[in-house]
């Protein structure tokens, strides 16, 4: 495993926003991250990386105990993350914001250049490399914010919502780089309500509502779980569901 998060509460002052959630990543791994509007899959990912410190659990990355590590010592380790608000360096080209990333393991301008260029080839952003990073498209920021986490080599990728604001044919052109992404021996994390990626794309399945694992599994069984129709549809709907399709029989 290259990432287990056990058992992670996490609360804001009275509000429990993670409750006693367990999940892991296989090595090699798509894994998804799936749930309603404020269920704490972005909390979630912000414990695994270092940006909050869970109430209490344990985070563990490739055998290692990680949970009082900054998150800058988590990115050394190979731990890269990408922001559901994309906030690129708005005075900077694209180029330059990818090399920002590079950084991290080139202290070399040349040589950070040359992985910055190599990352925006595989996003397919090689043709706005000098454009202002502000002038991008939200198809082009979200490549962006994917160039940026690659750029820091990393061996597992924790994505946040990387696909929404895209319209169809961005997600088809899109669905691809993430599966170069996993091709190349990446492990990945991904947050995602774009149903149809996260079905062609993950081995794995969790479903997080109101900051507990509610579902588990492979995509397809887990969308079918009563429970998880439930998380989205509300009380009762998996019932509900159930009876109109009998009564279409
Ligand atoms: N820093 C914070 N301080 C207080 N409450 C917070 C903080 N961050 C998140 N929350 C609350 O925790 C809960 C979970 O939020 P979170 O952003 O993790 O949900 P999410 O599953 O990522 O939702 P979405 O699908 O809308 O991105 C929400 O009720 C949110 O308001
Ligand atoms: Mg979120």
């Amino acid at each position: 495993m290259i990432l287990q998060a056990q058992s992670i509460t996490m609360r804001f002052g009275g509000l429990v926003a993670i409750n006693d959630a367990s999940l892991e990543v296989k090595k090699g791994s798509i894994t998804g991250l799936i749930g309603p509007n404020g269920a704490g899959k972005t909390t979630l990912f912000s414990v695994a990386s270092g940006f909050l410190k869970c109430s209490t659990g344990r985070v563990m990355y490739d055998g290692v105990d990680i949970t009082a590590m900054p998150p800058h010592r988590r990115a050394e380790m190979g731990m890269g993350r990408t922001f559901q608000i994309v906030q690129p360096f708005a005075g900077l080209s694209t180029l330059e914001n990818i090399v920002v990333g590079a950084f991290l393991r080139h202290k070399d301008r040349d040589e950070a250049e040359a992985v910055a260029r190599d990352v925006a080839h595989r996003v397919g952003l090689e043709h706005a490399l000098h454009r202002p990073a502000a002038g991008l498209t939200v198809a082009g920021r979200k490549r962006l914010e994917l160039a940026k986490a690659l750029a820091t080599e990393p061996k597992l990728l924790l994505l946040d919502e990387v696909l929404a604001g895209l319209n169809p044919s961005e997600i088809r052109d899109i669905i691809p780089v993430i599966e170069g992404i996993r091709a190349e021996g990446i492990s990945v994390l991904m947050i995602e309500h774009v149903m149809q990626a996260v079905m062609s794309l993950c081995d794995y399945l969790y479903v997080l509502a109101q900051g507990k694992i509610v579902s588990q599994g492979e995509p397809r069984a887990v969308v079918s779980d009563p429970l998880v129709i439930e998380a989205y549809l509300g009380h009762g709907a998996a019932n509900r569901l159930a009876k109109q399709e009998q009564q279409h029989a």
